[in-house]
């Protein structure tokens, strides 16, 4: 059975985990994950986990950004990949956020990385900008993907 559910702070040693599993994923530090979890991170920041069987496979970290919602950070378990898990987050992210009636999410991804770039393709975001050479090791341009919800009120 798969569920997705509010991350809490006893997830942090497998958000962690899972993190260093994916190289692709944005890298942060141990303390930046602890701070999800922090009173003042509350209002500003959803963490989503996704749950295989009771076994933790993935996450997602939004936060809000004036009247936008930003996508810091999705991640699967590499074998737990290419089966809807990232899907699944993705879209109950959409459906937390739009009782937030934010008008627009957007995101930062490696121009290389077409396993993320095609997954939010699936689900309706399209690029709107490019940050050249925005990520280092490898060097490599950012594409800012972004969906809007005209008919939505501001945050
Ligand atoms: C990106 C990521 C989260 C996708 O998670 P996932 O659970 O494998 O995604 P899903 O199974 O829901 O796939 C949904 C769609 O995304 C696309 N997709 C996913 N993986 C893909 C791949 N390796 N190659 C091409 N398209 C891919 C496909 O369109 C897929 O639909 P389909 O299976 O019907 O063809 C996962 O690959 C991952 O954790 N990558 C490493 C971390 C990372 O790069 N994060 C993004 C930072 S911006």
């Amino acid at each position: 059975m798969i569920r997705v559910r509010q991350a809490v702070a006893g997830d942090l040693e497998e958000l962690l985990r899972i993190a260093r599993l994916s190289a692709t994923a944005a890298q942060w530090p141990e303390e930046q994950y602890q701070a999800l979890f922090s009173e003042s991170s509350y209002q500003s920041r959803l963490c989503l986990v996704v749950e295989q069987d009771t076994r933790t496979c993935g996450f997602l970290i939004g936060r809000a950004v004036a009247e936008e919602w930003e996508i810091e950070n999705i991640a699967i378990l590499p074998e737990a990949r290419r089966r809807g898990l990232g899907s699944r987050l993705l879209n109950e992210f959409l459906a937390r956020t739009e009782n937030d009636a934010g008008a627009s999410i957007f995101l930062e991804v490696r121009e290389s990385n077409q396993a993320a770039r095609q997954l939010y393709e699936k689900w309706g975001f399209s690029e709107a900008g490019r940050r050249k050479n925005y990520y280092q090791g490898p060097q490599e341009d950012g594409l800012i993907l972004k969906i809007s919800f005209p008919g939505r009120s501001r945050i």
